[in-house]
């Protein structure tokens, strides 16, 4: 969760409060009855819904979990906690409020009533928009299904079983969207939604982080601090757009995505505390025989999964971006706070290229650099975990320190691909890597030693010796409250 002054915290959703209809067989507060048609739609692909999570949702079998539920969307009192057999989870569609007032921003409808319909001009743009977002949703639950077999902790395991509901309430946000506005197409595409899945040859998910299998709580904590952030600042570029449901859909999905990156910094901290405690103990680096992760490890896990998760930003040139700006369908990061015209047609600014070897400066159109523009909003977001982190180490008098790799590391996507950058930002040659890789990025080994140390900790307020125990627990409740039954915990 980012308390950044610059950027703030995730937006909250404004005006009214509006209360969810959790009478109906799809909780909503979109009026759902009003609207036969959609609603029959919707109740078709509930099952289907439903299906997919037995097959691809958590693994391990619970009786319930302590979790949260949104009720209303508005200022407060938006969530309630109780224990919930997850499979009965109330996933449902919740939009923020509707100011009626709204206007287009940015771009060459700036100063126009917010649209309420589809423009068929846009029409295909969005459609596209909204499955890639709606593709990454499904996907990271997938990625985590068997991680709750080696869970630290029960806190953890909630947390953990906490993101995977709401990433399926955010496939829900999509799939309305989909029903509801783009007939035929749109309900083809959420049975697609379904049938892509996360690592599969024949039919994988759309972007290359999604399918990369998590391996280990470690990198679940990696994946919810740089992967889910990622996810922020693309909900944040569409919580501009003139479409007004789906600018509404993508404002309260951003409340419930900030729980997402608290489990991730949190998560890493606690991780590097343990450590930071284990090398003092034994005066060591080498802490995997005593049970921790050294730190050099945790850094080769965060290399990966930074830049993994700047490949998700696309090429940093790109005439798309441009076009969904100009149109009004995609703004950007904090748009209304930007001080400019918002149209950006004479803008220009500077990007990083390899040339000859060497990272040289150039000149580009703004509105061609948007993918850019938005990385770098991420990249100062990035930086404050990591200095978080780091005061973990400082509190230990420990000398070491992490970072984030330079832009142009291990990167698939964009300028850099096709050259070899080490973290510290050296062009290096194709030996230079390979001899490298294995001090740069996990290798099997690594993997296979942080494996080694997840052992499931299903005692409540017990921790598995690799992670510090949290500050505080979840709702005010005590660190060592009760938070998930696990199935076979009555038979006991
Ligand atoms: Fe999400
Ligand atoms: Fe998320």
């Amino acid at each position: 969760m980012s308390t950044d002054a610059r950027t703030g915290p995730a937006p909250s959703p404004t005006g009214p409060l509006s209360m969810i209809d959790y009478s109906e067989r799809i909780p909503n507060n979109v009026d759902l009855a009003g609207d036969r048609r959609l609603q029959r739609a919707l109740e078709g692909w509930q099952p289907k819904f439903l299906d997919w999570w037995k097959q691809l949702g958590p693994a391990l079998p619970t009786k319930d979990v302590y979790l949260r539920t949104a009720v209303a969307v508005g200022r407060d009192g938006w969530a309630h906690f109780d224990y919930v057999p997850m499979e009965e989870y109330r996933w449902g569609i919740f939009l923020a409020e509707r100011d009626p007032e709204r206007t287009v921003t940015f771009g060459k409808h700036k100063g126009e009533p917010a649209w309420q319909e589809l423009p068929g001009e846009h029409r295909a743009d969005l459609m596209r928009l909204i499955v890639i977002q709606g593709d990454t949703e499904p996907a990271s639950v997938e990625q985590q299904r068997v991680l709750g077999n080696t869970a630290p902790s029960l806190y953890d395991l909630r947390n953990l079983f906490q993101v995977n509901v709401e990433e399926g309430r955010h496939l829900w946000a999509m799939v309305y969207l989909l029903h509801a506005y783009f007939g035929r197409e749109g309900r083809d595409e959420a049975e697609q939604l379904l049938k892509r899945n996360s690592g599969d040859l024949d039919s994988p998910r759309i972007l290359g982080a999604f399918n990369e299998a998590t391996t280990d709580w470690l990198q679940f904590f990696m994946f919810t601090y740089f992967t889910d952030r990622d996810g922020k600042y693309q909900l944040g570029t569409l919580k501009e757009s003139a479409f007004d449901p789906l600018a509404r859909t993508c404002k309260f999905m951003l409340k419930e995505e900030a729980h997402h990156m608290f489990v991730g910094t949190t998560g890493v901290q606690r991780t590097v505390e343990r450590t930071a405690e284990l090398m003092k103990k034994h005066s060591t680096v080498d802490i995997f025989e005593h049970g921790g992760i050294p730190l050099s490890v945790i850094q080769k896990y965060l290399n990966f999964q930074f830049s993994v998760s700047m490949d998700l930003f696309g090429s940093e040139q790109s005439t798309n971006a441009g076009n969904y700006y100009s149109s009004g369908l995609k703004g950007r990061w904090m748009e209304t706070r930007r001080k400019d015209d918002h149209l950006l047609v004479d803008e220009e600014r500077t990007m990083n290229v390899v040339e000859n070897g060497k990272i040289v400066e150039k000149t580009v159109p703004m509105l061609s650099a948007l993918n850019l523009d938005l990385r770098d909003e991420y990249v100062t977001d990035c930086e404050h975990g990591v200095r978080r982190w780091n005061q973990a180490l400082e509190d230990a008098d420990l000398s070491e320190r992490l970072y984030l790799p330079h832009e142009g590391f291990n990167r698939g996507v964009g300028t850099y691909s096709g050259h070899h950058l080490s973290p510290q930002g050296d062009v290096v040659d194709e030996a230079t890597w390979e001899a490298a890789r294995s001090q740069w990025l996990p290798s099997d080994d690594d993997r296979a030693a942080v494996a080694g140390l997840m052992v499931p900790e299903y005692e409540a307020g017990q921790f598995a010796g690799w992670i510090a125990p949290p500050q505080i627990g979840i709702n005010e409740q005590p660190v060592e409250f009760d938070y998930v039954h696990l199935k076979d915990e009555g038979l006991a």
